[in-house]
């Protein structure tokens, strides 16, 4: 990999502007290829990739997505989902027993390769001169999600990805510095300095002292409506 490509990687964010252009076939089809070659435990798969077709599901996801304007815009929505039905009907056919465990045990490992599958299309996306943003707040509500997309038991909505050309070049985001990420052997308690820095970096991008930005993100994640999101989620996992 040339120091160019890796820029793919150090300098992707989530885009949110989209122009009209449609994304062409063979770079929908690279994208999707590339979210297959991504890692996976077992080498199980256990994803499925929706794609939304149909205006009134896109407009469905829409509300459900708290009215991003992006899950109206985007050319290309993708809902990443974790499949673990195909695996079973597979076994099934051959004549094999399928453990039917319920659980975090039986989702943790699909649910990582889900993501990566995802990621990889993120990254693929972006080689392609597109760009994309997850959306999760759909998946919030799994049980509409669900009947909107027909999925059967043991598909979970995970993750709705929206790809298009990007309008404008996005900012790039703030992240942790990379000291604060990185431990050796054991973890490392943050040091206060390291939460000032972080501070007066989402100040310097924000343009919000941290106490009107604090006061902005607990309004956005009321824990209320987080306890209840949570519940569903868990409800819909567990059954
Ligand atoms: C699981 C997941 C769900 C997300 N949901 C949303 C969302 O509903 N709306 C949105 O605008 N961005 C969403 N994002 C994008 C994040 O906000 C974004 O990745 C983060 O702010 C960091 O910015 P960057 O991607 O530009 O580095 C989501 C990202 C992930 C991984």
């Amino acid at each position: 990999m040339t120091s160019s490509q890796l820029n793919y990687l150090k300098d992707r964010c989530s885009v949110r502007n989209f122009t009209e252009r449609e994304v062409e076939e063979d770079k929908f089809e690279e994208i999707i290829k590339s979210g297959q070659r991504a890692p996976s435990a077992g080498n199980m798969q256990p994803y499925s990739f929706i794609v939304i077709q149909g205006q009134e599901k896109r407009e469905r996801l829409y509300e459900l997505s708290e009215k991003q304007n992006w899950v109206k815009e985007a050319p290309l929505l993708i809902y990443i989902c974790v499949d673990l039905r195909r695996d079973k009907r597979f076994t099934e056919y051959f004549g094999g027993e399928w453990a039917d465990y319920e659980g975090v045990g039986r989702l943790l490992f699909p649910i990582i390769d889900a993501s990566l599958a995802a990621q990889n299309m993120v990254t693929a996306a972006e080689m392609l001169g597109l760009g994309s943003v997850f959306v999760g707040t759909p998946s919030e509500h799994p049980r509409e999600v669900e009947d909107l997309l027909s999925l059967p038991k043991g598909v979970y909505p995970l993750v709705l990805l929206c790809i298009g050309y990007p309008e404008e070049e996005p900012d790039k985001t703030y992240k942790w510095n990379s000291s604060t990420v990185v431990h050796y052997d054991e973890y490392e308690e943050l040091k206060e300095k390291y939460i000032e820095d972080y501070a007066e970096t989402i100040e310097e991008f924000t343009g919000l002292d941290i106490e009107e930005y604090m006061e902005k993100i607990q309004e956005h994640y009321d824990p209320e409506e987080l306890k209840e999101s949570f519940e569903r989620m868990n409800r819909y996992f567990e059954e």
